[in-house]
């Protein structure tokens, strides 16, 4: 797209670039540049501009596009950035039935059909968030990913860490919570391939409420989620969160033997707390004690020890449950 070229070039020059050089370079009109920049400028870029100069980037807005995320990232390949669609995984799905490779990612300003676990709804409104898909083509057996989603929650909670310079905690076993808020949510779809029981591949989905105000979030949301700026008050650059983020997923997929779990562990909020969940029908109340090495958690419930592979667990004192 000639635009993201003309930002590239302005984002990677330090004096003014004129018109009509830009104009060469991609064989085009100086009227055309021109109303780039008009674009541009509507986009959120400020520039300044001076007869016979050309234009000079002053600053860039706090918006999320392949220009913008791939200037934190060694390789912008396989990067696809959508302005709305209704779920990344969703578009992810289709990309990955026509046989996009692994690695790709799809990520967007704005979901209309955001989806959570358990058929729930993801809130994900637009200029505020970041919401992705990774698609990952494993070559090891389905038990292996057993603990695939808390690696990635991981990946996102050193993200935020190095970005934002926010310890984060998360809730088992995917929930990311900052003040008790849950600020991130992660879903992963699997498509198995039924006879030998190997996954086709899987999409990893990641929403981050980065900068919504807390009036944002209405009714139920109110009482459970947050975003990395109401609980701060600081804003934060989605692009580089965005880099950062695909980044530790690139080193994570890379490697996909390597186990990081002991950071997951220092920041589970669920160890040593009181927990309830439901267990064919009943709803049980224990103490959580620990993670087995599967990541499964441990429950201590009277003298039995309860393992739990997966589900939803409320902790007293956080999430709505007293
Ligand atoms: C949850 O908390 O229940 C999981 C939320 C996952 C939301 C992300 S946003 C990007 C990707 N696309 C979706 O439709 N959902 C995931």
């Amino acid at each position: 797209m000639l635009k993201d070229k003309v930002i590239t070039v302005l984002k990677s020059s330090d004096d003014f670039v004129s018109g009509e050089y830009l104009a060469n370079q991609f064989g085009t009109s100086r009227m055309n540049i021109s109303n780039i920049i008009k674009e541009l400028s509507d986009d959120g870029y400020v520039f300044v501009k001076k007869t016979r100069k050309g234009y000079k980037l002053q600053s860039s807005p706090n918006i999320l596009s392949v220009v913008e995320v791939s200037q934190y990232l060694d390789c912008e390949n396989n990067l696809v950035y959508l302005e709305e669609t209704t779920s990344t995984n969703e578009y992810m799905k289709e990309l990955a039935k026509s046989g996009a490779s692994d690695g790709t990612v799809v990520f967007t300003d704005h979901q209309t059909k955001g989806k959570g676990r358990l058929g729930k709804s993801f809130y994900s409104p637009k200029n505020c968030g970041i919401y992705l898909s990774y698609l990952y083509r494993p070559t090891c057996k389905l038990n292996e990913l057993s603990t695939l989603t808390a690696q990635v929650a991981v990946a996102v909670a050193r993200a935020i860490e190095t970005v934002c310079g926010i310890k984060v905690a998360v809730k088992w076993v995917n929930d990311i919570l900052l003040n008790g808020k849950k600020i991130c949510g992660i879903l992963t779809e699997l498509a198995v391939i039924g006879e030998n029981m190997t996954a086709e591949y899987a999409i990893v989905g990641i929403g981050i409420n980065v900068n919504n105000e807390a009036s944002d979030f209405k009714g139920e949301l109110h009482k459970k989620a947050g975003s990395l700026y109401s609980e701060t008050k600081k804003k934060y650059n989605r692009a580089e969160l965005t880099g950062e983020v695909i980044k530790n997923l690139r080193k994570l997929f890379a490697n996909e033997k390597a186990k990081d779990l002991d950071y997951y562990k220092e920041i589970c909020l669920n160890i040593g707390k009181e927990v309830v969940f439901e267990k064919d029908g009943k709803t049980i109340t224990g103490i959580a004690e620990g993670l087995d090495d599967n990541n499964a958690l441990l429950v201590k419930v009277g003298e039995e020890t309860i393992t739990l592979v997966s589900g939803e667990v409320s902790i007293r004192g956080v999430d709505g449950y007293y």
